[in-house]
């Protein structure tokens, strides 16, 4: 093939793409990912950001917080977003505990999302508690992205997922997480549950995109749960949440209409399956064993495990 018809590679998206798009005004869409096919199809439809979060652990592993989510798990999925992906950045969360116990470690850490994970960012949760950890990562050359406000790994702490930063105590000290990141190197940060109009002032204040969930429109861009954002689930959605599809019901419906087709002997059908020469079936079943009994003494019939 000449390599005249190749397609152009498509040009993969880094923090200096997502300054650019922050500088020219535009709103950053940010999703998170999990799956080879959902990334695919999130990238193809132009999503700049994909965010294998650690929400992972609820929404795909069925855990009932993000701190039970390990390196091993984080870097399984990290993996097959990058490779259903040609374009979108794609951030690594780190895992409860990966980062913040010792610098060392959590550069080390930071290292294998990016080495062996494929990611081109990392995303960290805490404000001034984090700063050394950012700065450390940053001055080994890898993107870090915030994450203040309500910080899900310290949700035993927190006590609930609350709305963070109401009180003029809470309000300031968000504020400060949110410069401190900022100050530490971070290209953007995550506000999460945070009230609106606070959200929007220290985006006015920061001079790096933040991405809000649960946070108003005044951030630079928003970040929503795949699953939530799909309608993935029956029983629960937070109220920040919007629905843009229902595929709980739509997977239902399709998956009780194929359990019916099955039991009707509806599936498959003719166009589902393979017809061979009738001639060279005739010929196949006329040595059977099973067709001619005669034939098993001639054969010595089919040899079993056992005989051999
Ligand atoms: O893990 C995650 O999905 C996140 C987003 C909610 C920002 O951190």
């Amino acid at each position: 093939m000449s390599q005249a018809s190749n397609p152009p590679a498509a040009t993969r998206l880094t923090i200096a793409s997502i300054a650019r798009l922050y500088a020219d005004g535009e709103r950053i869409a940010m999703l998170t990912a999990y799956d080879y096919p959902t990334a695919r199809i999130l990238d193809v439809a132009g999503i700049p950001i994909l965010l294998v979060g650690d929400s992972l652990g609820q929404v795909v592993l069925g855990y009932d917080s993000t701190v039970r989510v390990t390196m091993t798990e984080m870097l399984h999925h990290i993996k097959a977003v990058v490779r259903g992906t040609t374009r979108a950045l794609v951030i690594a969360d780190m895992p409860f505990l990966s980062y913040g116990v010792t610098p060392e470690a959590s550069l080390e850490n930071a290292g294998i999302l990016m080495s062996e994970g494929g990611a081109g960012a990392v995303k960290l949760e805490g404000g001034e508690r984090s700063a050394r950890t950012i700065e450390t990562i940053v001055r080994a050359g890898i993107p870090v992205m915030g994450h203040v406000g309500l910080t899900p790994q310290s949700i035993h702490q927190l006590g609930g997922h609350r709305v963070q930063g109401k009180t003029q105590e809470a309000g300031r000290q968000l504020l400060a997480d949110a410069l401190a990141v900022q100050q530490a190197g971070a290209f953007a940060t995550v506000l999460e549950l945070v009230p609106e109009q606070l959200a929007a002032a220290i985006t006015q204040r920061l001079h790096i995109p933040t991405i809000g969930i649960g946070a108003g429109a005044g951030c630079s861009g928003q970040v929503q749960v795949v699953t939530d954002m799909l309608g993935m689930s029956a029983e629960f959605t937070p109220r920040h949440a919007r629905h843009y599809t229902e595929l709980h019901s739509i997977i239902k419906a399709a998956a009780e209409a194929y359990r019916k087709d099955v039991a009707d002997g509806a599936f498959p059908g003719p166009a589902e399956g393979t017809r061979m020469d009738p001639a060279t079936l005739e010929q196949i079943l006329r040595f059977s064993p099973l067709d001619r009994p005669e034939m098993a003494e001639v054969s010595g019939g089919i040899p079993l495990d056992r005989d051999l």
